[in-house]
């Protein structure tokens, strides 16, 4: 006796999935449609194509705080050196520091990632751009930006907003040339920043916000902090 088998597909048919994709793809594509990051993408995609490097934060970063720059400012972690090179087309004296040099603009010190080779107070205004979270000492070296600063630090950061910016965050930890190796807390939420700060009595006076949409490349909320040293 044979038994025949019939073969049951357990596959949603093609036109359920088809539903269920564009049900998840619509919401997002309006969202970045609306954020603006269709702009910003065409943007990238034009200026990677004609070879131009362009500093796509640099309205947050410069333009909306401007009047926290003092004249003489320090940039921990230069990287490439491209903002200490704008800072100084402003008319500002400026000194980058690092612990790699990367710079293809000029001249950095080198230094040990904590222990800022200046004296006490030298700066009016000291910028951490995108670095604490490289850091294995966030503490230790933002007690030392504060030794050697004046008025003003400003910390521009990657903010967790969600699960996957976390995971985003340990992807790009690992892939920087710069890792520093595992450190937890590296990437944190803005409450947590704000605790951060408070705990070393740094006052946050203004935030700006940069939409995650901003930089579709690397899709995060990042948020500039300026912060007032206490006078001592
Ligand atoms: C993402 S890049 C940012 C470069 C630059 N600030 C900018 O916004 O274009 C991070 C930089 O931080 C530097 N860095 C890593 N750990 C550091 C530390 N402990 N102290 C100072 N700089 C550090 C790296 O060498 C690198 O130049």
């Amino acid at each position: 006796m044979t038994t025949k088998y019939q073969a049951v597909s357990i596959a949603p048919p093609l036109h359920v999935l088809l539903v269920i994709c564009l049900s998840l793809l619509l919401p997002l594509a309006t969202t970045f449609y609306r954020r603006g990051g269709r702009f910003a993408a065409l943007d990238i995609l034009l200026d990677k194509a004609i070879g131009r490097k362009r500093d796509y934060f640099l309205d947050s970063k410069y333009y909306r705080i401007k009047d926290y720059y003092g004249f003489q400012c320090l940039d921990v972690g230069s990287g490439n050196g491209d903002y200490s090179k704008f800072l100084k087309e402003q008319g500002r004296d400026v000194s980058s520091v690092d612990v790699l040099d990367l710079s293809h603009t000029g001249t950095v010190t080198l230094f040990d990632g904590t222990n800022i080779p200046f004296g006490d107070n030298q700066f009016d205004t000291s910028l951490l751009m995108f670095v604490l979270h490289h850091s294995t000492d966030q503490k230790g070296l933002l007690k030392d930006v504060m030794r050697v600063t004046r008025d003003y630090i400003i910390v521009a950061e990657d903010l967790i907003v969600n699960p996957f910016d976390a995971m985003l965050g340990q992807i790009h930890l690992h892939s920087s040339p710069w890792a520093q190796g595992e450190h937890e807390d590296a990437f944190k939420t803005h409450s947590q920043w704000q605790t951060f700060f408070a705990e070393l009595k740094l006052q946050v006076v203004d935030t700006v916000t940069i939409s995650r949409w901003t930089y579709p490349v690397y899709p995060v909320v990042r948020n500039i902090y300026v912060l007032k040293v206490p006078s001592t």
